[in-house]
């Protein structure tokens, strides 16, 4: 029994260094010149297709692409795509729903440290508006992620800052416009630097 499970790990580990020896195929090795390795499936992604996924946006705003959209439309659009689950009035839906909108004046001033229960919503808590774009371009509708176009999800961000306050609701946005909104809480949050060592937990 020994001696099997040792030729069995002999086996493995032969056919581990021979996974690792076999040449890499580049982006630009077309498809019927990859030696037929394992099962032979799959093949390296396309530029098109790495473009459609490479859509993530930084913090300072990298990323953005073009476009514009305006809060009122995003008022439209958040009724017809995502008020049946973050509410009309994007007031959330607990358990599963989040709220999205509110500056409940009793959870004003980032007292969240001493009541974990007050409610965190985009204008009360978010850092930054650039990711309020990235994260409703990437997944929302929570069952149709990557169905919005640009200028809808700056229509959406719009609103959604809007609706909390942080810019009027007659306002439109773009890149250069969205980069300078700044958060009401964005000083509350510090850049994590930590380089490593006993302090990293
Ligand atoms: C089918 C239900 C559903 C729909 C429709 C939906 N959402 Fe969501 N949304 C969720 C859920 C669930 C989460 C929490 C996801 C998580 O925490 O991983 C969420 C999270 C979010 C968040 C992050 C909230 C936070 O503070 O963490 C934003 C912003 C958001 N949704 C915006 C939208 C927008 C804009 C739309 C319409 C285009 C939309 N959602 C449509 C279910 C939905």
């Amino acid at each position: 029994m020994r001696r099997t499970l040792m030729l069995c790990l002999v086996a493995a580990t032969a056919a581990c260094s021979r996974e690792q020896a076999a040449p890499a195929a580049s982006a630009g090795t077309s498809f019927a010149s990859i030696p037929a390795r394992h099962y032979g499936l799959g093949r390296a992604a396309t530029p098109e297709e790495v473009a459609a996924r490479d859509i993530d946006v930084g913090p300072d705003g990298a990323g953005l692409p073009t476009g514009k959209g305006s809060a009122e439309l995003g008022a439209q659009l958040f009724q017809q795509k995502c008020a049946m689950c973050h509410g009309p009035k994007g007031q959330g839906m607990p358990p599963a729903f989040p709220l999205l909108v509110s500056r409940d004046p009793k959870a004003e001033g980032f007292k969240f440290a001493s009541d974990y229960k007050l409610p965190h919503s985009i204008g009360n808590y978010w850092p930054d508006a650039t990711t309020v774009f990235d994260y409703v371009r990437r997944a929302m509708p929570l069952l149709q992620p990557g169905s919005l176009t640009n200028d809808e999800v700056y229509s959406l961000t719009a609103f959604l800052l809007a609706a909390n306050d942080v810019i009027p609701m007659s306002a439109s946005l773009d890149s250069a416009s969205l980069m300078q909104v700044k958060m009401p809480y964005r000083d509350k949050f510090v850049p994590d630097n930590r380089k490593g060592g006993s302090e990293v937990k």
